[in-house]
């Protein structure tokens, strides 16, 4: 089988964990550092129980410094391109709960420019107009606006650019083109932009004077990004930020690869009912039998059922619940009819929720949207 592509641009076949954290050279996070993580927040969020997110760089240090009295401050961001699905909730949701647990300052990027630059067929407009639709989605996940600064690269570029010119001259050309595949064609402005994707992880150590460590939650896809950022920061002054990496919500299509608004197989936040319905029931790919009297003689495989997927990564929480279906499910007493079902009521009240709190957003947009003082 042919090795899996994950780098920020693209994301397909079987990813294998194990190898990628061998491959980006990251840490585990392994049962001490979950128990070291839990003495401070009392409880482990199940995405952590689940491994979903799964590995870390210099999670350990953070740590020591908070236990030192060192605060430490959030970043992670959104690129606009397409509409937001519940893939892209995943590390956002984490992050609000590393905010609540650890009372931190969350700084969020919206590069409008990198999908503009990467992507072919979108106007900087159509990705700026899209940014505001994606700040919504943010906002609606409670995040604390006394405590959560929004950075917008094309808007904040005075703020920003200085610190991207000092990052960008200790990059060379040949130092990109390996860890993102650029050739001789590549536009100048997406050669540039990881000095871009840099800055957030200092700019706080320069509004404030002081160095402050950095913790940024985020897809595992972007670790090459911040390999960079880690090598230079120190080079410029700064502490590496350090990082805590998640896998991917499986597209309906099936449980490889991830989700992505480029094809058909993505559930979004502003999907109705009926739509999500529609999806599941007629996409979600099952891991149960091809008739009901198989199915109850066989059983069906949760490990490659998308609806129990879904449960499993964001739409179940309660352990205890999930291992009662998952049972249910491989003994055959469960139909991928009825799991459909649950998974269908849990995404739609999920929703629900969500779309009444990104209708109250628009309204707060300004009060995210960071100032200088
Ligand atoms: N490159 C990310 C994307 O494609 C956006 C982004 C900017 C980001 N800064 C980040 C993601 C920090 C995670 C953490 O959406």
């Amino acid at each position: 089988m042919t090795e899996a592509t994950v780098n920020p641009w693209e994301v397909s076949g079987k990813v294998d964990y194990g190898k990628l954290i061998k491959k980006f050279g990251l840490d585990k996070i392994d049962q001490k550092l979950l128990n070291r993580i839990k003495k401070h927040t009392k409880e482990l969020h199940p995405m952590l129980r689940r491994e979903i997110f799964f590995a870390h760089r210099d999670l350990n240090w953070v740590l020591d410094q908070y236990e030192k009295g060192e605060r430490f401050f959030l970043y992670t961001g959104r690129a606009s391109s397409g509409k937001v699905h519940l893939g892209h909730l995943m590390p956002w949701i984490f992050t609000k709960w590393l905010q609540d647990k650890f009372g931190a300052e969350l700084w969020f990027q919206f590069p409008d420019e990198e999908k503009f630059l990467f992507k072919k067929g979108l106007t900087l407009e159509d990705t700026q107009k899209q940014m505001y639709e994606d700040m919504l989605d943010i906002i609606a996940l409670g995040f604390d606006s006394k405590k959560t600064h929004f950075i917008i690269d094309t808007k904040h570029a005075d703020l920003m650019y200085g610190g991207a010119c000092k990052v960008a001259e200790k990059i060379t050309f040949s130092m990109v083109k390996s860890s993102f595949g650029f050739n001789e064609t590549t536009n100048i402005g997406a050669i540039f932009y990881t000095a871009m994707q840099a800055v957030p992880a200092f700019l706080p150590s320069i509004i404030k004077k002081k160095n402050i460590p950095c913790l940024i939650p985020h897809a595992v896809d972007q670790d090459p990004h911040f390999r960079l950022t880690r090598d230079i920061l120190p080079r410029l002054g700064y502490y590496k930020p350090a990082s805590i990496q998640c896998s991917f919500l499986p597209p309906l299509s099936g449980v490889n690869g991830k989700m992505s608004s480029s094809k058909e197989y993505a559930i979004y936040t502003t999907d109705s009912a009926k739509d999500v319905e529609r999806k599941i029931k007629r996409y979600a790919f099952s891991g149960g039998q091809k008739s009901i009297e198989e199915h109850r003689k066989e059983g069906g495989n949760p490990n490659i059922d998308v609806s129990f997927q879904y449960l499993r990564f964001l739409f179940e929480p309660n352990d205890k619940k999930l291992a009662e279906i998952e049972k249910k499910y491989i003994k055959g007493e469960m139909l991928t009819s009825e799991l459909k079902n649950i998974t269908i009521k849990k995404i739609n009240s999920f929703l629900k929720h969500h779309q009444r709190k990104r209708r109250k957003a628009r309204r707060k947009i300004n009060k995210f949207i960071y100032k200088e003082k």
